[in-house]
């Protein structure tokens, strides 16, 4: 969906901002692209939608070389929410998710209709919000504004540059969350820029780890965690090593191995149960607010075995053995 072929972009003053990149992002795919301050995350991202040229090298979106499109058209083509959200002032919320709808030229009354949905897809009540002013919104809300501004013409790639960036723990961690649950609905082709490494193994299907312009290594974040492509990438993940990985082994690759999976298990999904593909951490999580011993765990509706608290504890501590402790 979007190639980038070994792609430079060198600002005046010979600022080596990105140094050949070569990316190639799938479509439906989301990637979180990770890196500390200044290592070319905003530039990498920047020249998607041309608000930066590369100096050499070359990216296509669905097979087209950028390059060779009006860069107005190309943008409206892409969501684009960062992170101090540049709301419009001086227009309404649903002025503001209408932007791009009204200039392709829809008519009112399909705009009015996606404003709605959009603030009901963010969890706004359309009613409530739909007229407000920008300053009338708190900040959750207004990042909640941006995420739907980005979505408004239902396009098929999403670039987000930190978009939850200026929120407090909570929030973000409340906007993370249902931004995931809003990922599995519209599939789209996410580029996620970010410098926590937390929030890139949350949200990536893949980590693109950059460092002063270079990437240093594209991977799940699990391989990422466990098989470092360099020292950098090593120092960089430095003591969450083992948090990190207690974050991104999912139950369903330990069931197998640990869960007794003797029997049928209860004949419907229980309301109490482990979804496959949540982290250890989450299941861990669970049986702490449960305060059950056993929980079972279902690969979408399939039954896949029953785990206990103790065995889990168990993988979490050879876990930790691996890592060194987490010290
Ligand atoms: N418009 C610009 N002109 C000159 N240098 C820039 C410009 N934008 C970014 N840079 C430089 O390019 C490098 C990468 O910046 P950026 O892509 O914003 O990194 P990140 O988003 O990872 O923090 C930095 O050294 C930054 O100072
Ligand atoms: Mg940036």
């Amino acid at each position: 969906m979007i190639s980038f072929e070994n792609v430079t972009k060198t600002y005046p003053g010979e600022v080596d901002a990105v140094i050949d990149l070569t990316l190639e992002v799938a479509e439906g795919e989301t990637i979180s692209l990770l890196g500390t301050s200044g290592s070319g995350k905003t530039t990498t991202m920047k020249m998607v939608n041309r608000l930066v040229d590369p100096t050499c090298g070359r990216i296509l979106v669905a097979g087209v070389d950028i390059m060779e499109q009006d860069p107005t058209v190309l943008r409206r083509s892409m969501g684009y929410a960062i992170q101090h959200i540049g709301l419009f002032p001086h227009m309404s919320v649903a002025e503001n998710i209408g932007v791009v709808p009204n200039l392709l030229g829809w008519d009112r009354k399909r705009v009015d209709e996606r404003v709605d949905t959009l603030l009901s897809m963010v969890g706004l009540e359309p009613g409530e919000f739909r007229d407000r002013m920008p300053s009338q919104l708190s900040g959750g809300q207004r990042q909640r504004i941006g995420v739907a501004r980005a979505l408004g013409a239902d396009p098929p790639i999403i670039l987000m540059d930190e978009p939850f960036g200026a929120l407090d723990p909570i929030t973000r961690e409340e906007l993370q969350n249902e931004f995931l649950e809003l990922e599995t609905e519209i599939r789209k082709t996410i580029l996620f820029v970010t410098h926590d490494v937390f929030e890139a193994v949350k949200m990536g299907d893949r980590i693109a780890l950059m460092d002063e312009g270079r990437l240093q290594q594209f991977a799940t974040p699990r391989e990422l965690v466990e098989n470092p492509a360099n020292e950098f990438v090593d120092q960089f993940l430095g003591q969450h090593r083992f948090q990190l990985s207690l974050l991104t082994r999912t139950v369903r690759t330990i069931v197998d191995e640990v869960a007794d999976t003797d029997g049928q298990g209860p004949s419907q999904r229980p309301e109490v149960f482990i979804p496959g593909h949540s982290s250890l951490v989450a299941a861990l999580d669970l049986f702490k607010t449960t305060g059950r011993e056993t929980i079972p765990v279902y690969l979408r509706d399939k039954y896949r075995g029953t785990l206990s608290k103790s065995d889990l504890i168990k993988v979490i501590s050879q876990i930790l053995g691996d890592t060194g402790g987490g010290q």
